[in-house]
């Protein structure tokens, strides 16, 4: 068997791919991690190096004790992940301290996680605190028109989570919670990850302002059709903005009540 025919290697080198190819990932903008599960940890094991050493995080993130990461690689471009993963991607194990890491496979030629590690691992340990076991992708890309948008619209949640829901029916039914929004930062640090994994509490969506967004979700599915959703809608108002005529119509406070009661979803009612 080889590494690549793992079910969780091949989904996260497909959606790896899938983001370049929507054209969120120029040089290596962007990067992605994923929780294993006990069983695909299980099943990977043969091909661990466990004399790795470990390295310290900087910070102790005692919630991810002993967890086991699929990673991208630090200053790695995502376009050459599927041709060549064992350079650009590794697996990362947690110590039971939860504040150091080592490189179980992958990462050839002594490269590193990505430098938002810090920002994946605490975003992580949000959702597990907040969610259980069940999601297990956090992913950072930089999507167009996303990014456009946040020169041109205010960065507070409200504004943000109207002016996207507004744009497809379905978007308040795939992050009825709505996004969070964070001003401009230096990336890279704990700061921002301190700070994101702030928002990761009650948020699927972060939009990093003139950088990008960070999704978290249950599976590759999920948390890249939250991107593509995003990105969709952020899309549509860009256009509808560059038409630069007067919008006639849109949903409605009174539709969205009627879509949550008809999907059953729990609507941030506070951003109607
Ligand atoms: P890395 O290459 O270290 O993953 O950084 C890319 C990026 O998008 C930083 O925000
Ligand atoms: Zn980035």
């Amino acid at each position: 068997m080889n590494v690549t025919d793992l079910g969780f290697i091949k989904g996260f080198i497909r959606m790896a791919a899938d983001g370049y190819a929507r054209g969120w990932h120029e040089r290596n903008g962007g990067n992605l991690t994923y929780r294993l599960k006990k069983s695909e940890a299980d099943e990977a094991r043969w091909c661990f190096d466990t004399k790795a050493q470990w390295v310290s995080l900087g910070a102790k993130i005692p919630e991810l004790a002993d967890e086991i990461f699929l990673v991208t690689g630090s200053g790695k471009f995502f376009r050459n992940i599927e041709p060549f993963p064992s350079e650009n991607i590794g697996v990362c194990e947690l110590d039971q301290s939860g504040g150091s890491y080592r490189i179980l496979w992958g990462l050839d030629n002594d490269s590193k996680p990505t430098s938002e590690f810090l920002s994946h691992l605490m975003n992580h340990a949000a959702k597990k605190r907040a969610k259980g076991d069940s999601y297990r992708v956090i992913y950072h890309c930089h999507p167009t028109n996303l990014i456009a948008l946040s020169f041109l619209l205010p960065l507070d949640e409200k504004t943000f989570t109207r002016e996207l829901w507004e744009m497809i029916t379905e978007c308040a039914i795939v992050f009825p919670d709505g996004v969070g929004v964070m001003p401009w930062e230096v990336c890279g640090g704990r700061d921002i990850a301190e700070k994101s994994a702030a928002l990761m509490d009650k948020y699927d969506v972060i939009v990093w302002a003139h950088h990008g967004i960070f999704c978290a979700g249950e599976d590759f599915d999920l948390t890249f059709g939250l991107a593509d959703t995003i990105e969709k809608a952020a899309e549509i108002r860009l256009k509808i903005m560059s038409a630069n005529a007067k919008t006639l119509q849109t949903i409605t406070p009174d539709n969205f009540k009627e879509l949550a009661k008809a999907f059953g979803v729990d609507l941030a009612e506070r951003f109607l």
